[in-house]
């Protein structure tokens, strides 16, 4: 069947690539951002561009920190499916795994399957958040990143914006509507979609950019690509292989015929 087949490609192949969004969180308890109780339901884009946060840094963080409270509240951690490909990553079927996730659990879910040189640049599986990391902040003017978690705490308690020693006003270390993905980061990814003889998407609408490109690249460039999302992409029509199941069902099954 269609797990069979993903699970032979990814066998046989020399560089598989994951790419994640919101959905392959969803089961931890991080919300996504389209869909039913969706973060873009409650929140407007527009409160969140890199424009505004020039303009007018107060109110950035003002609504910056309700939407960590909404997004990051209380304890969350890695699910089946970010271990899953964290398994599959320390055993040596996954180069990387590219996500628009700016939670850190696939970080988190490789020093638990102890993959701990998994992180930018190191050999292991690849991690390239494409989007940022929510848990730091960076400051803006010296470019100094700090853990977030004290930051959201000061600006929680009113510090407004929350400066750094410098005086720069810190920024979450995520990148905002309106603002570049780094190049080298996207040129990596764009190469890592280009060289891959399995991609796959997993958990994510893949409406936005880059989203949307780095399948159909792979798919134009021979990888087998599977979609593994509750809903139909615009992108299904580019697909070898298309899952419409809960993603902590279908990343543990692929590892188990990989693996098996
Ligand atoms: P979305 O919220 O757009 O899409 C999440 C997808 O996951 C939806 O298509 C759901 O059907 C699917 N899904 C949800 N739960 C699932 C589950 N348990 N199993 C399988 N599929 C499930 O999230 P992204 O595509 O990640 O950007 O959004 C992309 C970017 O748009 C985000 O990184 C963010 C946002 O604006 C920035 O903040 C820069």
């Amino acid at each position: 069947d269609d797990l069979e087949r993903l699970a032979d490609d990814i066998r046989d192949a020399e560089t598989v690539v994951a790419f994640t969004g919101a959905g392959i969180s969803e089961p931890s308890g991080v919300p996504t951002f389209r869909g039913d109780d969706g973060v873009w339901d409650k929140f407007d884009e527009g409160q969140f561009t890199y424009g505004r946060f020039r303009r007018d840094p107060e109110g950035f963080w003002n609504d910056r920190v309700e939407l960590q409270r909404v997004m990051f509240d209380g304890e969350y951690e890695p699910n089946a499916a970010h271990e899953a490909l964290a398994a599959m990553g320390r055993d040596g079927y996954l180069e990387a795994i590219l996500t628009q996730n700016t939670d850190g659990l696939h970080g988190e879910a490789a020093e638990s399957v102890g993959d701990e040189s998994a992180a930018e640049e190191a050999d292991e599986t690849t991690i390239l958040e494409l989007h940022g990391n929510s848990q730091r902040v960076r400051c803006i003017d010296c470019g100094k990143r700090v853990d977030g978690d004290p930051i959201f705490e000061r600006a929680a308690d009113g510090e407004r914006p929350p400066t750094c020693d410098c005086g720069g006003v810190y920024k979450p270390d995520v990148v905002l509507f309106g603002e570049q993905l780094p190049g080298a980061v996207i040129q990596r990814a764009r190469s890592l979609a280009r060289e891959s003889d399995v991609f796959l998407a997993i958990g994510s609408s893949l409406v936005v950019e880059p989203a949307a490109s780095l399948p159909r690249l792979a798919a134009s460039s021979g990888a087998t690509v599977g979609i593994v999302n509750l809903e139909s992409t615009p992108v299904d029509g580019s697909a070898d292989v298309i899952v419409r199941e809960d993603v902590t069902d279908v990343l543990p099954a692929i590892r188990d015929l990989v693996e098996k």
